[in-house]
């Protein structure tokens, strides 16, 4: 198995990823992304973001990342989102505590304050850093507070998940979709978490990306309509009975594993999303989240988890989060969340009305009475709080004290119900999925290094090379990597250094394919191209280039194209 330390100078060296501020010492738990890391980067976005607009039809939103205190303390992020923290009585060096115990506690992340405590206790755990004695267990929030404006301003925060941005447009989407559901909405943008101890590379970073999937659904109904065509395909679920199984997602859902046919199908959605972009199919596994583990809001989750030198680590979340998110941003905002379900007929049904009493409303409000009462008849009575309810008359808001109407029950024809959606959430953590495709793809023969990133994501498609940098066959070569890259192919010409050393660089940063122009091509018009994994050499005809790259682009075996 490849050593993490081995990827990250890899990176550094090669330009996937700088340690931040590295000028000034580096701040842990920061990285910037280099060229080639940034190409990886918006081609596996690429890749996500078209399996969810383009192959299930959802929409994309962009949102603030900076949010008034109010959204998390409705997603109760302010209260809830913290992790354990001790400190060492000697340094003052802090650490996660479920981190110091891991080896003595199968599922140490969801033990308690005095749990934490006594295993730290019992088996004599001291500061990692200087063997100093440690404090009890503390909660630590991880959000950045900030202020929005000058002076002490509005309290604000940043955001830990880019989730809350699309609960709190849901009112806007929902009108967008034009009142349907199901309605997937995606984003793409950075969380930020005040790690206590970030020291895993891009594993724990305090500023990091985020791919993110909310999706509303009918709380009543989570079948999925493309469940069926998929139900035989299989994950290997750890579930939170301790059960390890390869089990197909129709067995799963049917033996009340997975909750519901909406997670699993997402569940393997992400399995084929991973498996695409590079996750080592056999390094991959689905596990379920203990009971008293799930976030604050969870009904279900599962972690996808990916083997890597760390061990397994977490790399996607994927949650049924319920109606909470909804219900708490109405709760707290007081704007409507719910969605409207039409009923196949109009039925009869019990509902409450308010019912005005205008025998007491027109001495109080004379003229403007009537508008009242007809604004009344229309409310809500769950709208009635503490004896009032609140209504809009003119622009304005007027309380109306409950003395002046009554809530009555009575049978309607409706022709459809309100309630809150449910949401689905995969959240996808692409630091930690670049690491894995990184680390999955890294080999070394012979002090050599191969890095066998699929080309899909690979940030070079085709290195190419004149055999020398001169006589003519350098205009050549850049002939072809012009016609290349203005066809929208990257690729990265390179003339210095003897041919093998220039493979080499190109097999270090994943680079599919290399074309070499050598003194034959002058004679007969063909080049060898080079496929990365197998070293092996096809001469193809100088003048079809672009379609033997655009072919060997859709996976076609390029001895087609081979020149006898
Ligand atoms: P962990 O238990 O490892 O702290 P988490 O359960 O808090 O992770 P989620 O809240 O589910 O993580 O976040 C969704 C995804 O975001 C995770 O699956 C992970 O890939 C990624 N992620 C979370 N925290 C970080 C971080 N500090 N640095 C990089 N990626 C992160
Ligand atoms: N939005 C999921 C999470 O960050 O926990």
């Amino acid at each position: 198995m490849a050593d993490a330390q081995d990827i990250l100078s890899l990176c550094k060296r090669r330009g996937f990823l700088y340690p931040s501020f590295e000028i000034y010492g580096g701040v842990a738990g920061m990285y910037d992304y280099g060229p080639l890391g940034t190409a990886l980067k918006n081609n596996i976005i690429e890749i996500w973001r078209r399996l969810y607009t383009l192959g299930e039809g959802f929409i994309e939103i962009d949102s603030e990342t900076i949010n008034p205190e109010i959204v998390f303390k409705a997603s109760g992020h302010v209260d809830e989102f913290a992790d354990k923290m001790v400190r060492c009585k000697v340094c003052s060096d802090a650490f996660r505590a479920d981190h110091l115990v891991i080896e003595y506690h199968p599922n140490a992340g969801a033990l308690k304050d005095k749990e934490l405590d006594e295993l730290i206790r019992i088996n004599k755990v001291v500061c990692p850093a200087c063997s100093g004695g440690l404090s009890s267990v503390e909660e630590f929030n991880l959000m950045f507070k900030t202020n929005i404006g000058p002076g002490s301003g509005r309290v604000g925060y940043i955001r830990p998940e880019t989730a809350q941005g699309i609960f709190v447009n849901f009112p806007n989407l929902y009108r967008y979709n034009r009142e349907k559901l199901p309605l997937g909405v995606i984003q793409v943008g950075r969380g930020y978490r005040n790690e206590i101890s970030p020291r895993q590379g891009i594993i724990r970073l305090r500023e990091f990306n985020m791919m993110e999937c909310e999706l509303f659904i009918d709380g009543e109904d989570k079948t999925w309509p493309r469940f069926d065509d998929v139900s035989s395909e299989t994950l290997r679920l750890l579930a939170n009975d301790g059960l390890e199984m390869e089990i197909s997602i129709g067995d799963a859902v049917d033996q009340g594993i997975i909750c519901n046919q909406v997670l699993a199908y997402f569940m393997w959605l992400t399995q084929e999303f991973l498996k695409a972009v590079g996750v080592d199919e056999e390094r991959l596994r689905f596990r379920q989240h203990e009971r008293d583990e799930m976030a604050h809001y969870a009904a279900d989750c599962w972690d996808v988890e990916s083997l890597l030198s760390y061990g397994w680590t977490e790399i996607v979340g994927i949650a049924d989060r319920g109606c909470w998110d909804l219900s708490r941003h109405s709760q707290f905002s007081g704007v409507e969340m719910s969605s409207f379900k039409r009923l196949d007929e109009p039925q009869e049904m019990e509902i409450d009305r308010i019912k005005p009493r205008y025998d007491k409303l027109g001495p109080m409000y004379k003229g403007k009475a009537g508008k009242i009462g007809e604004v009344l008849e229309e409310a809500d009575p769950v709208e009635v709080k503490d004896g009032s309810i609140i209504i809009e008359i003119d622009g304005e808001d007027i309380a109306i004290s409950d003395e002046l109407f009554e809530v009555v029950r009575v049978k309607e024809k409706v022709t459809g119900v309100r309630s809150i959606p449910h949401v689905i959430e995969p959240s996808y953590g692409l630091d930690r999925i670049i690491y894995t495709i990184l680390e999955h793809a890294y080999s070394k023969k012979d002090d050599q290094t191969l890095l066998s990133l699929k080309q899909t994501v690979a940030p070079i498609k085709v290195g190419v090379f004149p055999l020398m940098a001169r006589d003519g066959l350098d205009d050549l070569a850049k002939d072809i990597d012009q016609e290349l890259r203005y066809s929208g192919i990257e690729t990265y010409y390179d003339d210095s250094g003897s041919i093998g050393r220039r493979y080499a660089r190109m097999d270090e940063i994943g680079t599919p394919w290399c074309i070499t122009v050598d003194y034959q091509t002058r004679e007969d018009g063909t080049v060898t191209i080079r496929e990365r994994d197998t070293s092996s050499q096809v001469r193809v005809r100088f003048d079809e280039i672009l379609d033997v790259v655009r072919a060997a682009l859709c996976d076609v075996d390029l001895s087609m194209f081979a020149v006898e």
